[in-house]
């Protein structure tokens, strides 16, 4: 077992970002620089732009993280960064960024998968056991870009148990907030939108609630698996029959939508947990800092006697201290990290699901 000291680094999406992290649980330092504000008026984001702000904002989170550290170039034992899935070309000014670090200060460069990071997220919290004491856990891990059910069965060992069949849950989150005219990103937005509201004023439709099929393509038990892209048009056709719901009932609508996506989450992870009977349930990735998604997994982890672990709020939304902290649990559970040599746009968490 080692205890590795790896710098970070994430740009596969409209974060860049570099931290320091020991034994892939302490984090040392952990800096991000945000292009929220340049997508913003693009409704989502746009990847020539996402690009050419990463290579303006590397050297500032690299320098910010070693920094922030207090740990000379000499002290890393390896630099870790994330190879895929993302945008291309916003992956490929991480990968390259990190090579030329590796290369002029001598140290090994691993690639990271992004999904792991995010269920690595989740040991962040000092409170959290390490995986051989955790797993199994059932994860559900929810971002911008994906949706998955996962049983984590020990560092670097994931089964797929479902997934999105259309939209992830952020991006659900993302179009509906800009059918409200709410902005972006559209979770956070929705989320300040819906305090007050009355989550029951529309019932939106819960995705595959009433499926006959029993499996996907893929093999995944669609008992586990979402589906988002009826929730956005719903919400589109209400918006044309009720002309008047606008803005009177923002908080409303907000809450009703808001409702029907963390309900149609939790129940996925309400059926695997008792399918596994794991102990552990989690929840990792940009829509786990929703506050109506935690109180609901909360209740069923009570209900089910299993803990609750979740990614603490910073390390939530694309960040490198998860990705560091990847790299560092598979060191420390002797697993190889794979050198980083291309960018990999597609990158799957596991090669296919295994039953
Ligand atoms: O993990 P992340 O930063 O990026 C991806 O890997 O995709 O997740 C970003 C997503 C966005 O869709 C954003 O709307 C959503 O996370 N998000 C939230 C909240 N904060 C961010 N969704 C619901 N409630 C929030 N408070
Ligand atoms: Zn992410």
């Amino acid at each position: 077992m080692q205890d590795l000291l790896i710098l970070g680094i994430e740009s596969s999406c409209d974060e860049t970002a570099a931290a320091v992290v020991r034994g892939g649980r302490e984090v040392l330092s952990s800096a991000v620089i945000s292009q929220i504000a340049q997508h913003r008026p693009y409704g989502g984001v746009v990847p020539e732009i996402a690009s050419r702000g990463h290579v303006e904002a590397f050297p500032a989170v690299v320098s910010e993280a070693m920094a922030n550290a207090g740990a000379g170039w000499g002290d890393l034992d390896a630099i870790a960064v994330t190879y895929g899935p993302g945008l291309v070309s916003s992956l490929l000014v991480g990968l390259s960024g990190a090579r030329a670090l590796g290369q002029a200060v001598g140290k090994p460069v691993w690639g990271v998968n992004h999904m792991e990071g995010h269920l690595a997220g989740m040991f962040l919290d000092p409170a959290t056991p390490p995986p051989e004491e955790l797993c199994p856990a059932v994860v559900l891990l929810v971002s911008g870009g994906h949706s998955y059910v996962v049983e984590m069965r020990a560092a670097g060992d994931y089964r797929l148990l479902g997934q999105t069949i259309d939209d992830a849950a952020g991006e659900c989150l993302d179009k509906g907030a800009n059918l409200l005219g709410l902005g972006y990103p559209g979770g956070p937005a929705i989320e300040r939108a819906a305090a007050g509201g009355d989550p029951a004023y529309v019932r939106f439709p819960r995705g595959m609630e009433h499926s006959k099929a029993r499996t996907t393509e893929d093999g995944l038990d669609l008992a586990y698996c979402f589906s988002f892209s009826g929730l956005k048009t719903s919400l589109l056709q209400r918006l044309r029959t009720h002309p008047d719901d606008l803005p009177a009932h923002l908080a409303d609508l907000a809450a009703s939508y808001q409702e029907a996506v963390m309900e149609s989450l939790a129940k996925r992870a309400d059926r695997a947990l008792k399918a596994t009977g794991a102990r552990t349930l989690a929840c990792v990735g940009g829509v786990a800092k929703n506050h109506v998604l935690r109180a609901k997994l909360e209740a069923i982890a009570r209900r089910r006697r299993a803990v609750l672990r979740l990614a603490p709020l910073a390390y939530c939304t694309d960040n490198a201290a998860m990705i560091a902290a990847a790299a560092g649990l598979r060191a420390r559970a002797g697993l190889p990290n794979p050198p980083a040599l291309e960018a990999d746009p597609s990158l799957p968490l596991v090669e296919e699901p295994v039953q």
